[in-house]
């Protein structure tokens, strides 16, 4: 396990809306290393890049042309190199986005995996015997090869699969994970991998990790072996680097490996019901909606056993958002945000930040469609830092020209503004990190324990190493008994070192004002 894991906060970085260097619209790498103090003030000491490789960018990226080569709009292999060591001269590691599951159609292995003579990459990806004979279960496109045959798809029609093996084979085609060529796919990755770290990266995050081997069932074994092996090579060549997975089934991935695993907006699950449950009947039930009246135990009943399962392997990483889900900004209101925000970035684990989310960078509702974003494309617009800057001073290209238009809103905020204004979003996000970093009963490896949570009542309170955490989003006070709590730690005195709202300990209980935030020692 990397020890800068234990206290690191990461900030994502969504490359072509940060900052754009050159005027051409579209952010750069010489943009985040001109933003990297920026990230420092933050309080944040690691970076998660989405993909920055050659791409036609049919899915912003994630449709790896060249693996080996920086796309030119982001500059070039060598500014790649100068970003690494400029942030580590700052004490920022940086992990790429690494996708492992699938390919552009205009990867050259894609190309010669089309080609009817049998080469090195025909069984690179995932081919049926013939162009009659489709894929059941799975998207797949025949006809476009003159190889006789149909390629199986992972997302876009233009991410052809990789292949590492079919678990449960009922077709002649299907080959067993451990056959050489869905080894010789695995091991191709690894040469990719060290191909960033010999450079200088500090790991990656994965892209759809729990799907590389074609497997039905939940637990992934499969693809679990094909982890465990690269881990092997982490732990032995590359100790210092990190594996951070979309999986978000940590019982599962940090077992296989992966040192820390996104707890992703899945519906129903513990992060959906704390900031994102607005789908089901009867508005939003969030708990970190000030009026929804949900108390916290839906949370914990998926929480508490992913924690409990997993923390012998390694972290759970909450997320304030990411370039794939509505920003928080969207459902939430300020008062909401603070609350929210000074849980997640308390809680054990390693959490992200995604950029823009510490100003409270709305999600944009009627923005055109960039690059296979749709929904998404809603998040993923140019970073405001200056309001009297041209294009909140994100670049110099006409309006026109930009990747995604800025936010056009009387109230967009900015980091400027932000800046100057004491009650702000970002002051509060610089203060709870700053915090983290002085406590390490509030970083990756404080031991979680629930002293107090009920059904049908707003208070969580639980202990974080040997600090205690009470929260309350509702707009009520509310109190905890403290005859009713167990678990409180015996060095507990009840001073406050962290507050948002009124909170306070009386001699028989604890008191939580309406939306209030409360760290104790
Ligand atoms: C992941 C990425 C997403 C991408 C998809 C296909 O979910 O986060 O942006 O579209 O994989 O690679
Ligand atoms: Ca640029």
């Amino acid at each position: 396990m990397p020890a800068w894991l234990k206290d690191a906060v990461f900030y994502e970085i969504y490359p072509q809306s940060f900052c754009d260097t050159n005027g051409d619209g579209i952010g750069d790498i010489e943009g985040i290393i001109t933003k990297l103090d920026y990230v420092k003030s933050l309080g944040c000491n690691a970076l998660w890049i989405n993909p920055i490789y050659d791409s036609p960018f049919k899915d912003a990226g994630y449709d790896v042309r060249d693996y080996k080569k920086v796309a030119p709009r982001y500059g070039t292999n060598d500014d790649a190199k100068r970003l690494f060591e400029e942030a580590h001269k700052k004490g920022i590691k940086v992990l790429l986005d690494l996708v492992p599951g699938h390919t552009s159609e205009e990867h050259e292995w894609f190309k010669k995996s089309c080609e009817i003579d049998h080469n090195e990459f025909s069984d690179r990806y995932i081919w049926t015997n013939g162009a009659f004979c489709g894929i059941a279960n799975h998207p797949y496109v025949g006809g476009e090869a003159e190889r006789d045959g149909c390629y199986m798809l992972n997302f876009f029609k233009c991410q052809p699969a990789l292949n590492y093996g079919v678990l449960n084979r009922t077709e002649p085609w299907q080959m067993a994970p451990d056959h050489p060529d869905c080894i010789a796919t695995r091991e191709a990755m690894k040469d990719i991998m060290r191909f960033w770290l010999d450079m200088g990266c500090d790991g990656f995050r994965v892209d759809m990790a729990d799907s590389l081997v074609k497997e039905d069932d939940d637990v992934k074994s499969a693809t679990g072996k094909v982890w465990e092996n690269v881990r092997e090579m982490f732990d032995r060549d590359y100790p210092e680097a990190a594996l951070v997975s979309e999986w978000s089934n940590p019982e599962c991935a940090l077992k296989y490996g992966f040192h820390a695993d996104f707890y992703l907006d899945h519906h129903g699950n513990g992060y959906n019901v704390l900031f994102r449950d607005g789908e089901t009947e009867g508005g939003d039930h969030s708990y970190f909606k000030k009026d929804s009246n949900e108390s916290p135990i839906r949370f914990l009943a998926d929480y508490r056993h992913k924690y409990e399962n997993s923390k012998k392997y390694g972290y759970i990483s909450f997320i304030s958002c990411n370039h794939d889900t509505p920003r928080l900004t969207k459902t939430m209101d300020e008062s909401e945000l603070k609350i929210g925000y000074a849980f997640l970035y308390t809680m054990p684990g390693v959490p992200f930040l995604y950029y823009g989310d510490e100003i409270g960078m709305k999600y944009l509702e009627n923005v055109r469609t960039k690059e296979g974003g749709f929904q998404r494309t809603g998040s993923r617009s140019p970073m405001q830092w200056d309001d009297s800057g041209k294009n909140f001073g994100f670049s110099e290209a006409p309006a026109d020209k930009l990747y995604i238009p800025v936010d056009a809103s009387a109230d967009a905020p900015s980091v400027t503004k932000a800046e100057s204004d004491p009650d702000s979003l970002l002051h509060m996000v610089k203060s709870i990190i700053a915090l983290r970093h002085e406590h390490e009963d509030l970083q990756a490896d404080a031991d979680f324990e629930v002293i107090y949570a009920k059904e049908n009542e707003r208070i969580l309170i639980y202990r974080s190493g040997n600090l205690g955490v009470g929260v309350n989003p509702g707009l009520e006070e509310v109190k905890a008994n403290k005859k009713d709590c167990t678990g409180i730690p015996a060095s507990f005195s009840g001073d406050l070192i962290y507050k948002i709202g009124e909170a306070g300990v009386t001699e028989d209980a604890i008191v939580l004002g309406k939306q209030s935030f409360a760290i104790l020692k």
